[in-house]
């Protein structure tokens, strides 16, 4: 590196002499004074601080001073770069305050201003479908019973004669709630309830005496990925009747009753034997396909797309009430009987309205909702 030049006359360096550091200073406090609004602004700036600005290249020119003329060139050049940095500061703060209050007067909004464009939302058809089910049976009587989501392990299944290892009670099926103190979440007791039925013990439990008729709508969880034909938060809908002398006639009579009041007149329902802890004897509910009303059977000219050509479709569990689940509720089963059954809503409006996909019910779009119509 070589020495600095001794003989090098500062004043020689045009760039450098205090007139013309002054002039640069005015300049750039000049063009931010007449700045007019901040993209003037930020032209401004670049011009007078930026790296190709006056000042930058004459403080660049300062390294090849002597150095007593270096410091002295350093100082004038380092006042004016401070000064029109302020400069620039104080004006950039008094346009921004402007472009501030400029834009809450521009951008106000009158939310007060009519407005008669507003797009019409339309209740979820879940949450319709499922209160027009219930309608079906509180038009007969039936009250209508909630329980909780959170729910005991207890009324979930204990009170529904699950004995305590059945499969459904698993961690792969079921959603146990954690305890606040940490302890294993399938010791806590509660659980996600799986299905509607321990509304039924419920509202046993609650009224003490029957008769009770109560119809139970509500949301049930599963351990079940989201596809096409599963979900792990669902609906479901529940009916107990339990009451002197109530047979199974009677459970298929409201059954029929149901179905014609939902899908229209004629339909009909079947019973096939099948296994729950808490009915007996316990059956699966289909209702006859009400597009096909059973002529797609063996008949391969009108196939039927919605039951497959089966004639029925399955709508889902009931029974009479089990003795033991009268008993865990304390209602005396020498005197009283019952039937209850319940099905998935989901399911249900899947194959009434064609829903190909159950992620479209789930997924929150207008769009899937609208078709449905504005039904309060
Ligand atoms: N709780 C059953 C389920 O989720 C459905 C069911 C079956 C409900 C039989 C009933 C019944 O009331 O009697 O699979």
């Amino acid at each position: 590196m070589s020495a600095p030049n001794k003989s090098y006359d500062p004043v020689e360096v045009e760039a450098l002499k205090p007139e013309e550091i002054e002039r640069m200073r005015d300049e750039a406090l000049a063009a931010f004074e007449s700045a007019a609004d901040l993209d003037a602004l930020t032209h401004a700036k670049t011009a007078h601080t930026g790296p190709t600005s006056p000042l930058s290249l004459a403080n660049r020119e300062i390294g090849a001073l002597p150095p007593q003329a270096k410091a002295e060139a350093g100082k004038r050049v380092g006042m004016a770069r401070g000064a029109v940095n302020k400069a620039l500061a104080a004006r950039l703060a008094v346009l921004e305050a402007e472009r501030d209050e400029r834009v809450l007067v521009e951008e106000a909004v009158d939310v007060t201003l009519p407005y008669d464009r507003t797009p019409a939302g339309a209740r979820h058809p879940l949450t319709t479908f499922m209160e027009r089910v219930a309608d079906v049976f509180v038009a007969m009587g039936y009250e209508v019973a909630e329980g909780p989501e959170a729910e005991a392990e207890w009324f979930n299944f204990d009170a529904l004669n699950f004995v305590p290892d059945h499969p459904a009670r698993q961690m792969q099926d079921t959603f146990f709630v954690q305890d606040a103190d940490g302890a294993k979440s399938d010791e806590s007791g509660v659980v996600l309830r799986t299905h509607t039925s321990p509304v039924q013990a419920r509202a046993l439990l609650e009224r003490r005496e029957p008769p009770v008729y109560v119809v139970c709508p509500g949301r049930v969880y599963r351990t079940d990925e989201l596809d096409a034909t599963h979900t792990p938060v669902f609906h479901q809908i529940e009916l107990l009747a339990v009451d002197e002398g109530l047979t199974m006639a009677d459970l298929k009579g409201t059954l029929d009753h149901m179905v014609q009041a939902l899908f229209g007149a004629g339909m009909k329902t079947r019973l096939r034997p099948n296994y729950f802890p808490f009915t007996e004897p316990s059956a699966e509910m289909d209702m006859v396909c009400y597009v096909c009303r059973g002529e797609s059977v063996g008949n391969p000219d009108r196939p039927c797309r919605t039951c497959g050509s089966e004639g029925w479709i399955e709508l889902g569990g009931c029974g009479m009430v089990n003795p033991k689940v009268l008993v865990a509720c304390g209602v005396d089963p020498q005197k009283y009987s019952g039937f209850a059954f319940g099905f998935g809503i989901e399911r249900m409006l899947m194959f009434r309205h064609n829903v190909e996909d159950m992620r479209d019910m789930v997924e929150g779009d207008v769009r899937f909702t609208r078709p449905f119509g504005m039904e309060i």
